[in-house]
Parts: C-alpha cells; sequence; structure tokens
C-alpha cells in the first residue's frame, strides 16, 4: 500500500517549452525509504482543482543526487500541467517512496558491463539516472544511448547528457522532424530504424542489457529488432511512457473455470481492512470497483504501466486486459495490477497489504 510523505520542492527547472525538472528536499529521516534504484519512478498525489489526482515520474537523478523527476506537459494533462505551470519552489508535494521494475541491473556489480538504451521524448528521464549512474561509478562500463526526438528543441536534460558525453557514455540523438548530418539519425525509430541503428554500432550487441523506453509502438519495434538479431529477451527492459492503447488478448479466461457464471464475490483487504462487494467480470476493474467502495486502495496510470496498484491474488483468479509492468514470474506468483484485472473465479481475494 502505498504511503506518500510531504516534502519541499527545493529547485524547477525548465528543460524544454513543454517540460521541467523538479527536484525535491527529501527529508533524512526517510533516507532508506526514498533508496532507490535507476530507472525507478515515484508517484504523486495532488490536488488539481479539487480532485485527488496521482502520477507517477521516474527519477532522472543519480543517487548521490536530490531526488529529481522530469515532467513532460501531456495535452489536457491535469497534473502535468499544473507541475509545469502552477508549482513553485518551497511548495510541499506529496511523494511515494520510489518502485518500479524498469531498473539498472546488478546495480552494485565491480564488473565491466556494456549497456544500451533507446529513449524517445520523455523516456529519457530513468534512463538519464542510469547513465549518470554508470558514468560516476562503473568508470570502465560503457553505455550506448539512443535519444528520439521531434526536434533538437525538444530534447530533454540537454546540457546533462552532453556533459556526460564524453565519458564512458556515448550518444546519438535521432530526429523526425529536424535533418542531422547522417541520414541514419533521421526518422521514426520503427523496426527497420533500430535494425539500422544496432547494426552501426555491432559492438554493442552483446551489452549486458538493453533498455527500452518511449510509446508502445517503439517498444516493440525495437524489442522486435534486438530479438531478431539474436538478443536473448531477459536481456531486453522496456517500460512504457504512454498508457497502451492495445489490449492483451487473454484467452484464457474461458479455460479457468467452465461454471463460473461471471458474477463474484470480491474481497480486499487494504490497510488491514477487509471489504467485500460483488463485481461482474464484465464489469468495472477491481481496483475501480474497490474504490467504490471508499478503500483507498493505490494507483497512478490506471493503464497497467506503473505498477502502484500491485496487489496479490490469495483466492480465486483474474484475467487482466493488460500488463506492462509485471514480470512473467510475478504473475505466476499471483500478483496482479488491479486496474486492469477482472474477476474469473466465483470468489476472489485481493491482498494490497501483501
Ligand atoms: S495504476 Fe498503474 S498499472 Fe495500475
Amino acid at each position: 500500500m502505498a504511503q506518500f510523505y510531504s516534502f519541499k520542492v527545493n529547485q524547477i527547472k525548465r528543460e524544454t517549452h513543454d517540460s521541467v525538472s523538479i527536484s525535491f528536499d527529501i527529508d533524512s529521516k526517510y533516507s532508506e525509504e526514498f533508496k532507490y534504484i535507476p530507472g525507478q519512478y515515484i508517484t504523486i498525489r495532488v490536488g488539481v482543482n479539487g480532485e485527488d489526482c496521482r502520477r507517477s515520474y521516474s527519477i532522472s537523478s543519480s543517487r548521490n543526487e536530490k531526488l529529481t523527476i522530469g515532467i513532460k506537459k501531456v495535452p489536457g494533462g491535469k497534473v502535468s500541467n499544473f507541475m509545469n505551470e502552477k508549482l513553485n519552489i518551497g511548495d510541499l508535494v506529496e511523494i511515494s517512496a520510489p518502485q518500479g521494475n524498469f531498473k539498472l541491473e546488478n546495480i552494485d556489480s565491480k564488473n565491466t558491463r556494456k549497456f544500451v538504451a533507446f529513449a524517445a521524448g520523455s523516456g529519457i528521464t530513468p534512463v538519464l539516472s542510469m547513465l549518470k549512474e554508470v558514468s560516476q561509478n562503473e568508470i570502465n562500463s560503457e553505455f550506448l544511448l539512443f535519444y528520439s526526438n521531434k526536434t533538437s528543441k525538444d530534447v530533454m536534460f540537454k546540457d546533462e547528457i552532453d556533459d556526460l558525453k564524453n565519458q564512458n557514455i556515448s550518444t546519438r540523438f535521432i530526429f523526425t522532424r529536424e535533418n542531422s548530418d547522417l541520414e541514419l539519425y533521421n526518422g521514426r525509430i520503427n523496426e527497420s530504424k533500430a535494425l539500422e541503428l544496432i547494426k552501426s554500432e555491432m559492438s554493442f550487441l552483446n551489452a549486458d542489457a538493453f533498455y527500452i523506453c518511449g510509446p508502445e509502438e517503439m517498444i516493440f519495434s525495437t524489442k522486435s529488432a534486438l530479438e531478431s538479431l539474436g538478443v536473448n529477451n531477459e536481456k531486453i527492459k522496456f517500460e512504457l511512457f504512454t498508457a497502451p492503447v492495445k489490449k492483451i488478448e487473454d484467452s484464457k479466461e474461458e479455460s479457468l473455470n467452465i461454471d463460473f457464471d461471471g458474477n463474484s464475490k470480491i474481497t480486499v483487504i487494504c490497510d488491514d481492512e477487509e471489504v467485500e462487494f460483488d463485481l461482474n467480470k464484465d464489469g468495472d476493474s477491481i481496483l475501480d470497483a474497490a474504490m467504490e467502495q471508499d478503500l483507498d486502495v493505490p494507483f497512478s496510470c490506471k493503464g497497467a504501466v506503473c505498477c502502484t496498484c500491485k496487489a496479490k491474488i490469495t483466492n480465486g483468479k483474474v484475467t487482466m486486459d493488460a500488463n506492462y509492468a509485471l514480470s512473467d514470474q510475478e504473475v505466476e506468483d499471483g500478483y496482479i495490477l488491479a486496474c486492469q484485472a477482472h474477476p474469473a473465479t466465483e470468489s476472489v481475494t485481493v491482498d494490497f497489504d501483501f
């Protein structure tokens, strides 16, 4: 269950015309809770026009800097616009402790390693944290970054990336609406572009991990390009930076329980409270239904991306509309994204306090 802490805004820096980075003063008494691995995110809770809004934002700072997040304005986005336009230094913001599965592997390894990242737009945020970590603590390791934007004016954290470039970090900027000198660096990252890019740096094909962060289409085409070159699936890590548009086909539902008529008795455990309610498999998600019962269940994106609504099934089964956050192992161990979950058995127990 996500707990929120109030911290002061220490710095706000305009990164581009539509994005800012925001640094916070984390009270030293919470330094344990706020330890993180580069790549992870925090969830913030703000009131916008009287509405309780929560959003997750990736951390861009290294572990020895003030905790900083990057926020790009989303058209019509209540929180991203509020944070870009209305927030002031000294304001208090409610933040939950860092979490997330997209993170730099074996963080304290002493070995020399190679990493590759493909980032698009604000998808650079968690990757920047990784780049800084490697440049500061893994002197002999190498990190190759492909960073795609519409134009050079849209590049977030430009100064910081440039400062890292001469060390063990190599950066290739790709533009979709501006011409670079090299044709290779022009155009959208689709499967053939991703193939061209990685083939131009074949010495990185044996990298220890490949991180992809951006919109859904770019993630899956890059993943598929890497797989076609023989990269082991386990080395490919990704984080979606827009809510997915596709739903995962789930054909398992029918085989789960053929006697199930669709009506289920749900028990939700949250903050040591236990609440029961009825829910149909074609109705609201378990998260929304629990909120209807006035339970303060954790959530952020409601789009299968952030993992904030992670819960454990201790009885029964569910299906999920989409899952872009949990690993196969987590699903096998009974974890679900409550924002995507619907009952598939007559009774289901969902534990947020797992
Ligand atoms: S609220 Fe983000 S994955 Fe469910």
